[in-house]
């Protein structure tokens, strides 16, 4: 048992380190959950999201947003490169040299009518922050501040990427091509979930989000009288057989164990009781968790079609629409990065609170970089609060962020990246690819 005089100590010790907390975080994962959650510092980042969530931008069309962001960089003294794919920002903090660690948000908004009655709902008709993207990007301005108080420590450079259009636009790949991945060795980025209270979060290594693609097919025949049956050749019918077919891709040939997805979400033909029409539209999604079953896949989508249609008699055409919506890739996990995660995360919320969580058949525009990077890693970030009432995934209407949850992100993006360049710090800073910018 304590003595009185040692209880008397501790709580002075107690107090002494509180005081200097509140002026810089020290530099570890607990001492930075406790600065972001320190009531100014996540009333600063609560104002953020609230702004960007009043003001939805499109996918290239983040131009508040971004300047916001600029702002924020600026009054943290953080440098940046900007434009970068139209909206995009890209911030540097630490030494300038390498290792280069980068960390992303998406700053796009959803086209879709907010049902949310609150102070700061969407004050634009038909846009939402539907996808907590607006969070993200409160999340790694509140790490940018944290990786900004403890700069003196970093060793090597933490890349903080804004990106646009991560809904579909391709602004990953725009980033890319624009060189803001250039000497990067590792990428973290997360979403928020619904699925996991606050202070939980997960993830596993290897695949996490699956490869996506979409398709379009025309099927024609010849159309004519709905009662002569014998005179036409019936679009409805063959299309109607493709997306039986179709199913049987997965249910037969995929391995059971190998998950994948084909969905017919399109289906347009006709318009009237008793017209057979000359042809039907169909369109759908498919997915993958490797390179190699997307493009099996993708092959045999179209071999079906075709043959399929040709059963009753139909031509069809295939369109993947890959020059306007891009494949994405698998994202992969790196093993080493799963690791490292998991042991930053164990220190910052307790071994309980970090899973390992099964793939998510969504497709996530950070593939692009995990693809371009040598080590990438993403995860999910809860905001669950169940004494908040019923709760929507993204993409709902009704869809809400828990806001308690925005010092976690941003007390775990940074330390996931503090870690991981004070445990690969250059051995030869000499020959170092400095970047020009800095
Ligand atoms: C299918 O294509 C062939 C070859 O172009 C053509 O002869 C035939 O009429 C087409 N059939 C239909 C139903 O469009
Ligand atoms: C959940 O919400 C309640 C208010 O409804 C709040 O008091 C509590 O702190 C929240 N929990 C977390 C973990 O933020
Ligand atoms: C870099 O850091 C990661 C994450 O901690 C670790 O897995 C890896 O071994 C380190 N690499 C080197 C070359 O030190």
């Amino acid at each position: 048992m304590a003595s009185p005089k040692w209880v008397a100590w501790a709580l002075l010790f107690g107090l002494l380190s509180s005081v200097l907390m509140s002026s810089s975080s020290s530099p570890d994962p607990a001492g930075f959950l406790q600065r972001a959650k320190e009531s100014e510092f996540s009333d600063w980042m609560v104002g953020i999201r609230r702004r960007i969530h009043e003001n939805p931008e499109l996918g290239y069309e983040e131009f508040e947003t971004s300047e916001l962001v600029r702002r924020e960089l600026d009054a943290m003294g953080i440098a940046y490169k900007h434009p970068i794919a139209v909206t995009g920002v890209s911030g540097f903090v630490g030494t300038g040299k390498p290792p280069f660690v980068a960390l992303r948000a998406d700053m796009d908004a959803l086209p879709m009518q907010e049902s949310v009655e609150w102070e700061h709902k969407s004050k634009v008709p038909g846009k939402m922050h539907g996808c907590g993207h607006d969070a993200h990007v409160a999340m790694l301005l509140g790490a940018a501040k944290i990786l900004q108080e403890c700069r003196d420590e970093l060793q090597g450079t933490v890349v903080l990427l804004f990106q646009p259009a991560e809904e579909g636009g391709g602004g990953a790949q725009k980033m890319i091509e624009a060189g803001a991945v250039e000497n990067v060795d590792a990428i973290f980025g997360f979403h928020v979930t619904h699925e996991l209270p606050i202070g939980v979060v997960a993830s596993r290594p290897g695949p996490i989000m699956a490869g996506s693609g979409f398709f379009e097919a025309v099927i024609s025949g010849k159309g004519g009288h709905g009662a002569l049956p014998q005179e036409t050749i019936d679009p409805i019918l063959a299309a109607s057989n493709v997306v039986v077919s179709l199913q049987h891709l997965i249910s037969r040939e995929a391995d059971p164990l190998d998950s994948q997805v084909v969905t017919v979400a399109k289906f347009q033909g006709g318009g009237l009781f008793n017209v057979i029409p000359n042809s039907v539209t169909i369109g759908g999604t498919f997915r993958a968790l490797s390179k190699e079953s997307f493009s099996q896949l993708k092959q045999r989508i179209e071999e079906v079609i075709v043959a399929q249609a040709s059963v009753q008699r139909c031509n069809a055409t295939t369109d993947f629409l890959d020059r306007k919506h891009p494949f994405y890739p698998t994202t992969v996990n790196s093993k080493d990065l799963h690791e490292h995660f998991q042991k930053v995360a164990e220190e910052m919320l307790g071994s309980n609170s970090v899973i390992e969580r099964q793939p998510v058949m969504g497709g996530e525009d950070f593939a692009f970089f995990a693809a371009a990077v040598p080590r990438a890693y993403y995860y999910f970030v809860g905001i669950k609060n169940d004494s908040r009432g019923p709760q929507y995934p993204v993409h709902s209407p009704y869809f809400a962020i828990n806001e308690e949850a925005l010092p976690y992100g941003a007390a775990l993006h940074a330390s996931l990246a503090v870690r991981y360049l004070s445990e690969n710090r250059s051995s030869s800073p000499s020959n170092a690819n400095v970047h020009d910018e800095l």
